[in-house]
């Protein structure tokens, strides 16, 4: 089994080690950020950071590299307007989704370079993006700078949830392959998981009990 130490990583070429430490950590999120600015427009951009915070109030937080050397839209449009939207990457919109990342000009609305189109849904103030079928509006509540790289934690409350009701369950639990959501692997690989079985609360000494697979 390879086995690397915090020395090789120090002193590996910087896309390997970004390739290999963006991937280490498993699979996460695939969400595309919507934003808006009065003067400059829309904004859309794919982020991998985007995390469950809490349930009860619902929160959710992404992280935001660093604003100092480059301009960021999303960041700079959330603080100015103090909403967004979080939309599921979906299978049919990767390439799309992964062109966001480009690095366009402020005036220039990512919406109209990749195929993805705006959509306004009950008033809310920041597009959401049409075509993914599970999105979020929520409203900027606080940030927290990292200072260990100089990155930032957005927090912020959701206040719509949009999905199609065929992939929810009676309890309430979203079946997200049933909405094609993709994952990412590392920093530029999208990924379609399957779901293997889904498991009722664990309770010490006792058998882990499938939804699905009921055995008694
Ligand atoms: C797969 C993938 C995941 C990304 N995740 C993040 C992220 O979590 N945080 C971040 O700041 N940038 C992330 N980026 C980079 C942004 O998408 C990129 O910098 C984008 O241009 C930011 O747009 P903005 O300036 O309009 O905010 C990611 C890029 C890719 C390709």
């Amino acid at each position: 089994m390879q086995h690397i130490t915090s020395e090789q990583i120090a002193a590996m070429e910087k896309l390997y080690r970004l390739n290999l430490i963006n991937s280490v950590t498993g699979y996460k999120s695939a969400n595309l950020i919507a934003t808006r600015s009065d003067e400059k427009g829309a904004n859309v951009a794919v982020f991998s950071s985007v995390t469950h915070l809490g349930s009860n109030p619902a929160l959710l937080g992404f992280i935001t590299r660093p604003t100092q050397e480059v301009p960021r839209n999303t960041y700079k449009n959330i603080k100015e307007s103090n909403y967004f939207t979080v939309n599921h990457i979906q299978k049919d919109m990767i390439e799309s989704a992964h062109r966001t990342a480009a690095k366009y000009e402020e005036e220039v609305s990512e919406f109209q370079k990749t195929g993805l189109e705006e959509e306004y849904l009950d008033s809310f103030y920041a597009p959401y993006v049409k075509q993914s079928t599970v999105k979020l509006g929520c409203k900027f509540v606080n940030e927290y700078f990292i200072k260990e790289n100089n990155t930032v934690l957005v927090i912020g409350a959701i206040e719509h949830i949009y999905y199609d009701e065929s992939i929810q369950a009676p309890d309430g639990w979203l079946r997200l392959d049933d909405s094609e959501t993709v994952a990412i692997n590392g920093l530029d690989a999208y990924a379609l998981p399957s779901l293997l079985d889904r498991f009722h609360y664990a309770r010490p000494d006792e058998e882990i009990k499938s939804f699905f697979n009921q055995k008694d």
